[in-house]
């Protein structure tokens, strides 16, 4: 009786053992394919496009997220003046990227390491480029989110899960490696601020002194605004976010339409407001009373259905 019971116990560990050894092997298989992004060029005429989308300038510093052959910090360099750096886990490539960058008379401003773009410290970036797989892009979302708000992302083909882009459009793309149509997209982000909340502020409005009540939610870098004045609701036209930069029109009943713009550091939001039509534009402060989440930031994190893996 108690051997049976030992060779039942021994089975069972046996089994356990075994089924655990194929999980680690089919994990560790899919995990070796898992964000492989093949070394593929983007088309020059498609690098020039993406640079010109992201308005990149001389004051910039420009990291490119799996470089190739560095094409898109060395032009950042030598056509727009720009400095940065490109990462690939690729060493001939990086190599590769040097001397070109070498060869181009920019090796001071554009350098080339091997490193994996998931090491990378990436918070010196005005400016990101990307030609990635989209489940990279993913991966990759919550870094970038947490970049310096302002900093812009430029992404060729793929998109970063759902979040909208705010500038795509599709190009010609001749000599495109892969493809059948010679066609490529360009993506554009801007790493919002969280300036989820209720912000209030006072007014001068006939004689009378009156409070705004503006309450934002957010979705990444998309606002949904209600207001209050005086505790009665006002229509908001129109309520945008670029970076640390909000922007919002209200429908005022004794002005008419009013365009606040203020920058947020810390609880205020700093600016000017301007009666649409009429006169110079003046000094305007929101102060925040009551703090929100962005919804993009408490969402739970996407599952790649392809892999079963969790962000
Ligand atoms: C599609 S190519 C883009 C090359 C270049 N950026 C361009 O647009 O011409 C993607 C590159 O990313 C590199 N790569 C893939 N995964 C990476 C990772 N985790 N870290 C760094 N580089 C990576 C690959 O070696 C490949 O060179």
């Amino acid at each position: 009786m108690q051997m049976r019971k030992m060779a039942g116990a021994l089975l069972l560990a046996l089994v356990t053992m075994v089924m655990a050894v194929s999980t680690t092997v089919s994990t560790a298989v899919r995990a070796q394919d898992f964000g492989d992004t093949p070394y593929v060029q983007t088309p020059q005429n498609v690098v020039d496009a993406m640079l010109d989308t992201a308005k990149v300038t001389g004051k910039d510093y420009v990291i490119d997220l799996g470089s190739g052959d560095g094409r898109m910090v060395i032009t950042a360099a030598k056509k727009r003046g720009a400095r940065g750096f490109g990462v690939d886990l690729d060493k001939r490539l990086v190599k590769l990227a040097n001397d070109n960058a070498r060869k181009a008379g920019v090796a001071e401003r554009a350098k080339f390491y091997a490193r994996d773009l998931f090491e990378t410290d990436m918070s010196p970036a005005t400016v990101i480029t990307i030609y990635l797989l989209p489940e990279v892009n993913l991966m990759a979302r919550s870094r970038l989110l947490a970049l310096k708000p302002g900093t812009r992302i430029v992404s060729h083909d793929y998109g970063i899960g759902d979040w909208t882009p705010d500038i795509e459009y599709e190009m010609d793309a001749p000599g495109k490696p892969v493809g059948r149509s010679q066609k490529s997209k360009v993506l554009y982000w801007v790493v919002p601020d969280i300036v989820a909340g209720r912000w209030s502020w006072t007014m001068d409005s006939a004689g009378k002194r009156q409070t705004v009540e503006l309450l934002l939610q957010q979705n990444y870098q998309k606002l949904q605004a209600t207001a209050k004045l005086d505790g009665r609701a006002v229509a908001v036209e129109r309520a945008t976010l670029t970076g640390r930069t909000v922007d919002v029109t209200l429908q005022l009943p004794e002005r008419g339409r009013v365009l606040f713009s203020g920058r947020r550091s810390n609880q205020a939001l700093d600016g000017e407001m301007r009666t649409d039509g009429k006169g110079a534009a003046v000094r305007w402060s929101a102060a925040r009373t009551e703090l929100l989440d962005a919804a993009h930031v408490i969402a739970p994190p996407p599952v790649i259905r392809e892999y079963g893996i969790t962000q």
